[in-house]
């Protein structure tokens, strides 16, 4: 390539960029759009989960994801899958014609789309938007070249959009204790508000978050929100005061949560 040539094309590169930039905003609006409807787009089945081997994350950050996609080999057709986001194929297009493909739909519909020869011509950038993409899997018949585009769309974890929520959150200290608050949002989280998550305390112990007046507030209890190993019963019994706990008649008493818990280990009295 000749020094004009590189110069050409970084400019369009800085062109894609901006042009990426610029469409981050739009897609924020089409995920409140096109957000609640699950029915089209079954979990689980996220092309790069369904489909890996014709879709791979070349990139992926909080805004972003880029997947390049190849054409299945001739007379192969890729599992069902989806594309819940909207998102659009960027293409260095030289022409040369399409493979004979057959487009799949879940209800057994199915689209052909003979393949096309056209001359090769020089090399232009093509764009093609696309809308979030219900299940469907593609057959391909015949193709003359092998292939590879990337299509660029938002992310699909949930963290993969809510780092930062996650990274943020103090009540519980959700980054400083992952082996409690791991990154996968949806096993205690809905998608409407962080508040209300489900939590099941039972798996690590008998004592049930309702004891007392604690009405399931995590921080009642839980006195260090960066670290849930720790807990308190005196506050509550006693104002932290020795002298305001009575305990007479029990051999081995001390006034301290943890010899509390020891010997109420599912927070009812007599031991
Ligand atoms: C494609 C990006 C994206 C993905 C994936 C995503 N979210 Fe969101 N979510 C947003 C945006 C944008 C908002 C609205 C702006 C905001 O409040 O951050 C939002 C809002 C929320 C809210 C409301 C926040 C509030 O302030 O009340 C919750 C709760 C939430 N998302 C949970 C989830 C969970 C759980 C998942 C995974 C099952 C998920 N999100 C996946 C982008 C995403
Ligand atoms: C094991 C369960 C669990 C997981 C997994 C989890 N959280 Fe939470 N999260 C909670 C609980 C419990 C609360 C406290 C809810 C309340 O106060 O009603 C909470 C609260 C929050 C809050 C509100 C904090 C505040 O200060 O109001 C945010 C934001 C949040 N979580 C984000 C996330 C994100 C983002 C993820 C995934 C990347 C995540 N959580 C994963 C259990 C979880
Ligand atoms: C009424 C008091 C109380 C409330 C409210 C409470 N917990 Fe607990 N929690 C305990 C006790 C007691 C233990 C057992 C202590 C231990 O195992 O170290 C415990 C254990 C835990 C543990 C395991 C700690 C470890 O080191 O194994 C986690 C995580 C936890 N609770 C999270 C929560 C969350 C999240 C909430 C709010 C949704 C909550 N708890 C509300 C009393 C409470
Ligand atoms: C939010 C305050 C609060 C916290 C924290 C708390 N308790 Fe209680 N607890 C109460 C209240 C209120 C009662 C019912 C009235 C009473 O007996 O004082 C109670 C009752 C009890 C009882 C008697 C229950 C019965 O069946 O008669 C025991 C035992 C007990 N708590 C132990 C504990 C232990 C152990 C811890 C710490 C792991 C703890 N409590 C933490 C408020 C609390
Ligand atoms: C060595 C074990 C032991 C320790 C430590 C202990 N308890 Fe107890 N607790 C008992 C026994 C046994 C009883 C029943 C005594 C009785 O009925 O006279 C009891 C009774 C109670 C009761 C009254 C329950 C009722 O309805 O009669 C409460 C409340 C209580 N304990 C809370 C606590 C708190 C809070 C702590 C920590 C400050 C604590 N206990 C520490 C063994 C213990």
């Amino acid at each position: 390539m000749n020094r004009s040539k590189r110069l050409l094309r970084a400019r369009k590169l800085v062109l894609i960029a901006l042009f990426i930039a610029s469409s981050l905003a739009m897609l924020g609006r089409y995920f409140y759009a096109y957000g609640q409807d699950k029915s089209g787009f079954p979990d689980g089945f996220d092309a790069v989960q369904a489909a890996p081997n014709s879709h791979k994350v070349i990139f992926e950050n909080e805004f972003v994801r880029v997947l390049e996609v190849t054409v299945p080999p001739p007379g192969t057709t890729e599992p069902m899958h989806h594309h819940r986001w909207p998102s659009f194929f960027l293409d260095w297009d030289t022409g040369g014609g399409r493979p004979h493909i057959r487009y799949h739909r879940p209800d057994g519909s199915v689209r052909d789309s003979p393949g096309t020869d056209e001359p090769t011509h020089p090399g232009t950038w093509s764009v093609h938007w696309m809308k979030p993409e219900p299940m469907h899997a593609i057959e391909v018949v015949g193709n003359p070249k092998s292939a590879s585009t990337l299509r660029a769309g938002l992310p699909t974890t949930c963290i993969g959009c809510h780092q930062t929520d996650y990274n943020n959150t103090t009540n519980p200290g959700h980054s400083a204790q992952p082996q409690f608050f791991p990154t996968t949002c949806q096993s205690c989280h809905n998608t409407t508000a962080w508040t209300g998550a489900a939590f099941n305390h039972t798996q690590y112990t008998q004592f049930p978050t309702s004891h007392g007046n604690a009405n399931n507030l995590c921080a009642t209890c839980h006195t260090n929100s960066n670290d849930y190993s720790v807990f308190q019963c005196t506050g509550c019994h006693g104002g932290n005061n020795p002298n305001n706990f009575q305990h007479d008649n029990v051999s081995g008493y001390v006034y301290n949560s943890i010899n509390c818990y020891q010997c109420h280990p599912s927070g009812q009295g007599g031991g």
